[in-house]
């Protein structure tokens, strides 16, 4: 039986700072430059990137954001719950994975600028995705959650910041 080892050994996946392990697969040779981003980013970024992304039960994606949409699509292993918060506050949540007729979605788009968190279903498990975003990834757009600033900014959620944070 496959396991999380063997997909972080084959494809060389590291840790990320959100939690879980990943591993850039795509990163275009091209370059969008910083004006025609209408200064939304701090520089030019690649027109687009993708990574592996592996999460387990014990390896969760914490409350973070990031300044462009980004698409998730299902590869292995146990479904995925990703939490979201809008800017506005706005709490939704979506099982990534092939069980179709139970309403999980192979691929799904979280919003540029929502918070958000993923959790592996079940223990012991482990969900092998593949994340996309354009322009293309930088730490730059990467946001990690602090936890009491997170739960100043939404109180409404507090348990479920506390429950999807490390700091
Ligand atoms: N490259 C490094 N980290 C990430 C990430 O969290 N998402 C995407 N799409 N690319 C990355």
């Amino acid at each position: 039986m496959l396991t999380a080892k063997d997909i972080i050994g084959k494809f060389d996946l590291q840790p990320h700072p959100e939690g879980g392990f990943y591993k850039e697969t795509y990163r275009s040779a091209g370059q969008i430059s910083s004006s025609a981003l209408d200064g939304y980013y701090s520089g030019s970024r690649n027109y687009a990137t993708s990574i592996y992304f592996l999460l387990t039960s014990e390896a969760f994606s914490a409350f973070h954001r990031i300044k462009q949409d980004e698409i998730w699509h299902f590869y292995e292993g146990n479904p995925i719950c990703i939490h979201s918060i809008s800017p506005s506050g706005i709490y939704s949540k979506i099982i990534l994975g092939m069980a179709i007729k139970k309403g999980e979605v192979p691929q799904y788009v979280v919003p540029g600028g929502h918070w958000f968190a993923a959790e592996v279903i079940g223990n012991g498990n482990f969900g092998f995705v593949g994340c996309t975003v354009s322009p293309g990834f930088d730490f730059a757009d990467f946001e990690l959650a602090d936890s009491t600033n997170l739960i100043q900014l939404f109180p409404a959620h507090q348990l479920l910041i506390k429950q999807f944070t490390r700091v």
